[in-house]
């Protein structure tokens, strides 16, 4: 789908945090480093901040813990240009001091788009301010060394931060052999197969398509994971000849979820288009989506996704992997919140007229 072209997401990252201003850091580079590597990286690795080289140059890990793990790297067979390479702070703390609480915590939602656009199988922390940066809470390094670990579904792996082997050789060792786990990890996991940008040359199908926003009264909505592409989206299904919109996003709900639900309102169509491999051609869909409580049924997600969750809005800002499905979702909270407002006064004006009448 076109407008969550990964590589058009790490370009204009790439572009904000040249031009970032929002930590003290941004006063005394030379040049900010957003990180190197492929767009379709299986591997993000994730360092501290970068030094006097990597300031110089606008490149991560290019002076002499960049060698170390240049040689890690090696050891593992991964090389340097498969793996995406940034850093918790994208610009040279003065000294090469700690980045700082605040300076991290400013950079970090860069860190979170580029995961996010990349969707590798692993991210690598290298050393605990990385480990910290990307899990929030996390266990101590040595720990989280051999503890199953995810964000948002794709697993963590810690290791030492290369630097450290300046102080303590034994760890260079250490440092290979996990970098060897993770690489045997992502060979032998299966190949995902995911949509892609629309390809020239190739048929386009037209699809319409029809789906819900569930909001349960707890104000979580459900999501679902994709088994095949491994990929957060909302319950929609084809719209079947003879069908409204309506039935169509009831039907698909309820086979998709295992819910009964109540359509509330309309929300908004989004149009897209995209290649799928499997089927060799270019699809135009088209989603009509209605903000939806659920009456009834219980969650059961039908065979074909891994699994089903009821989220908050910000965690569903999150997982979702198109900028479309997060638009729905937000303006579904967003019509949620307008009418609880509206209940309020409604019933605050009651209450007063009802008071105004009461016999002194
Ligand atoms: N170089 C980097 O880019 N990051 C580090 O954490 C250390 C050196």
């Amino acid at each position: 789908m076109a407008d969550a072209d990964p590589h058009a997401v790490l370009e204009e990252t790439a572009q904000a945090i040249r031009t970032c201003t929002r930590c003290r850091l941004h006063a005394g580079r030379t040049h900010a480093v957003p990180g190197d590597g492929p767009f379709d990286s299986d591997i993000v690795m994730v360092g501290e901040a970068p030094g006097k080289e990597e300031d110089a140059s606008g490149r991560p890990f290019v002076g002499a813990a960049g060698k170390i793990l240049d040689r890690a790297l090696d050891a593992a067979r991964l090389p340097r240009g498969s793996v995406f390479i940034t850093n918790v702070v994208k610009c040279r703390p003065p000294g090469n001091r700690s980045p700082r609480a605040d300076e991290i915590e400013a950079c970090r939602p860069y860190l979170l788009t580029q995961i996010a656009a990349i969707r590798p199988k692993a991210v690598v922390t290298l050393g605990s301010t990385a480990l910290h940066a990307v899990l929030g809470a996390a266990p101590e390094l040595k720990d989280a060394r051999t503890r199953r670990l995810a964000v948002d579904d794709v697993s963590v792996v810690s290791t030492y931060h290369p630097a450290a082997v300046l102080y303590n050789r034994g760890l260079e060792r250490t440092i290979r052999g996990d970098l060897g786990k993770v690489a045997r990890a992502v060979r032998s996991e299966a190949p995902r197969i995911r949509s892609e940008g629309p390809r020239e040359g190739v048929p386009t199908n037209p699809l319409r398509s029809s789906g819900a926003v569930i909001v349960n009264p707890e104000g979580r909505t459900l999501l679902l994971c994709l088994a095949h592409e491994g990929t957060w989206g909302l319950p929609k299904g084809t719209v079947e000849p003879g069908e409204t919109l309506e039935q169509t996003a009831l039907r698909e709900v309820h086979e998709e979820t295992g819910l009964k639900v109540r359509l509330i309102r309309p929300l908004r169509e989004v149009s897209y288009s995209f290649y799928w491999p499997p089927a060799g051609v270019n699809y135009h869909k088209t989603v009509a989506y209605f903000l939806a409580e659920p009456v009834g049924g219980e969650v059961r997600p039908e065979p074909g996704f891994e699994e089903a969750r009821w989220v908050t809005h910000e965690e569903a800002l999150r997982l979702l992997r198109w900028p479309n499905d997060r638009d729905v979702v937000s303006r579904a909270f967003e019509a949620r919140r307008r009418t609880a407002a509206r209940r309020r006064t409604r019933g605050r004006g009651r209450g007063s007229r009802r008071s105004a009448r009461r016999p002194r």
